[in-house]
């Protein structure tokens, strides 16, 4: 394949990614965004294969037989809730490749460079490379061991921590520049590998030192992490496609995490400095056996009842109705008080779940029509006018105590003020805390009906009443 060709379909492949990227930004655009991104992929697969690549066909596609089936299995076994985990671990692989290509560069006994200058801008850009892929990688897993469960979820505070990382980048600059001059005399793999640890112990530093309710930001954070990283490869291997996707995926990530920190009301330094939320006060409360008074349980009857005799019905799922898979039932019911001339709309908080649009995803998934889902800001000021709120396995995203107890981990972040409306039924197992750990006053409020079990098997027995 010619040189011409391979520029021209790296910028079709360009058009096709910044396509995809406007489509995913809606939700009845964004399957279409989705094909835009699988085309694109495949000509820029295609044409790195046939037009970049030189020799060693075989090992090539042996590699890409393996990764391919891997990621293949992977997509069809991930269960919705695994999503967030799936997501980290390919992250960690993308810091991992860019690590992983710095040091080949580097150590490539072909490359060739007719001025010192370029060596050092080649140089600069492989210990760049290799820095952000390390951060993302040793990031990314942490998040991944976070996310599942794997490693507990409040921040991890070791003292004079802000010292710490400032330690750790004047020691990655530092051994940057001795890099450059060593590599200069052909030597440099040291200071390379020391920065390599260093670069580690940061990401691993930089995640586990986030709360638990600020992970939202850390995943679109490492996202746009991972952009950046792929794009120092794309400098390091000359390879613009690289270089603009890298730059895609990094300033969409970055304009993601802003997005998120505003949801939660969080400055984007503060949260990447750790411990956010969590200095001074009480850290984490683990609420269940505090004594905040008595809830007051419902059945499905009553709830089917309360809900046939609203007019506004607002519905707030949360990451237990991802557990639970109820989407599909939560519409069945929708469709009924529909029937009945019952206005109802869903109220999703930018948080809800555990990955960004993660409910949106699964309301899409059991074909609720857009026009009656909206976001936070669209309908919190409605709440005084809702007759019932039905909270299907939410909890961080409907607590008061974010806008009232300046402790809690959470505090700050807007929530969906549920209990301004009549009264609210909360669907869930049991009393456990939520995602940030914090117990939730909303449960205890006279206008709230707890209704305990699965969400899907409560739902569905609602649905049967109804
Ligand atoms: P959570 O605060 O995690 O609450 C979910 C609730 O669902 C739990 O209290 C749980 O209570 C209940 N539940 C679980 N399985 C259930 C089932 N099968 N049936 C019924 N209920 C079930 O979720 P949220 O309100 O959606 O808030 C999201 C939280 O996750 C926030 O703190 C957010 O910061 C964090 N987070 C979000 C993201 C993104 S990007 N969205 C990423 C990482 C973290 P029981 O155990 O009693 O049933």
């Amino acid at each position: 394949m010619s040189q011409g060709i391979v520029t021209v379909s790296y910028i079709i492949a360009t058009i096709l990614f910044i396509l995809a990227l406007g489509g995913l930004s809606n939700q009845e655009t964004a399957r279409r965004g989705n094909w835009y991104g699988i085309i694109g992929m495949t000509i820029a697969l295609l044409a790195t294969i046939l037009g970049v690549v030189e020799r060693h066909f075989e090992i090539l596609l042996v590699a890409l037989l393996i990764g391919g089936s891997i990621g293949l299995v992977l997509a069809r076994r991930v269960q919705m809730t695994q999503m967030p985990e799936l997501v980290a671990v390919l992250h960690s692989l993308v810091g991992a490749a860019a690590v992983a290509v710095g040091y080949a560069s580097f150590m490539d006994p072909t490359k060739h460079f007719d001025l010192p200058i370029e060596l050092t801008i080649h140089d600069i850009e492989t210990y760049v490379g290799i820095l952000i892929g390390a951060v993302t990688f040793s990031g990314s897993v942490i998040a991944f061991g976070k996310l599942s469960g794997r490693i507990g979820g409040s921040p991890l505070t070791i003292p004079g921590r802000h010292w710490f990382n400032l330690g750790l980048l004047v020691g990655a600059i530092y051994f940057g520049y001795q890099f450059v001059v060593q590599s200069a005399a052909g030597n440099g793999l040291e200071p390379l590998i020391i920065m390599t640890v260093i670069a580690l112990l940061f990401g691993i530093h930089m995640v586990m030192a986030i709360g638990g309710a600020d992970m939202p930001v850390v995943v679109s954070m490492l996202n746009s992490y991972s952009g950046w990283a792929a794009a120092a490869t794309g400098f390091m291997l000359g390879n613009d496609l690289l270089i603009v996707t890298g730059a895609l995926v990094g300033s969409s990530g970055a304009i993601l995490s802003y997005i998120m920190c505003r949801a939660m009301n969080r400055k984007f330094l503060a949260v990447i400095a750790g411990g956010f939320g969590t200095g001074g006060g009480k850290t984490v409360s683990s609420g269940d056996g505090e004594d905040q008074g008595e809830v007051l349980p419902v059945d499905s009857q009553e709830t089917a009842a309360l809900l046939a005799g609203a007019k506004e019905v607002m519905i707030i799922p949360g990451y237990g109705m991802a557990v639970a898979q109820a989407q599909h039932t939560v519409y069945e019911i929708t469709k009924v008080l529909r029937a009945r001339k019952i206005n109802v709309r869903f109220g999703i908080h930018p948080v809800a779940g555990r990955m960004p649009g993660h409910m949106n995803v699964l309301l899409a998934e059991a074909k609720v029509p857009y026009d009656i889902v909206f976001e936070m800001d669209e309908i919190n000021e409605d709440f005084p006018n809702v007759d019932v709120s039905v909270v299907i396995g939410a909890n961080d995203i409907v607590n008061p105590s974010a806008l009232t107890d300046p402790d809690s981990p959470i505090a700050g972040m807007p929530v969906l003020e549920c209990w301004k409306g009549t009264t609210s039924i909360v669907l869930k197992r049991s009393m456990a805390t939520g995602y940030a750990g914090v117990q939730n006053p909303l449960f205890f409020e006279e206008n709230t009906r707890m209704l305990f079990g699965d969400a899907k098997e409560t739902l569905d027995e609602v649905l049967k009443a109804l």
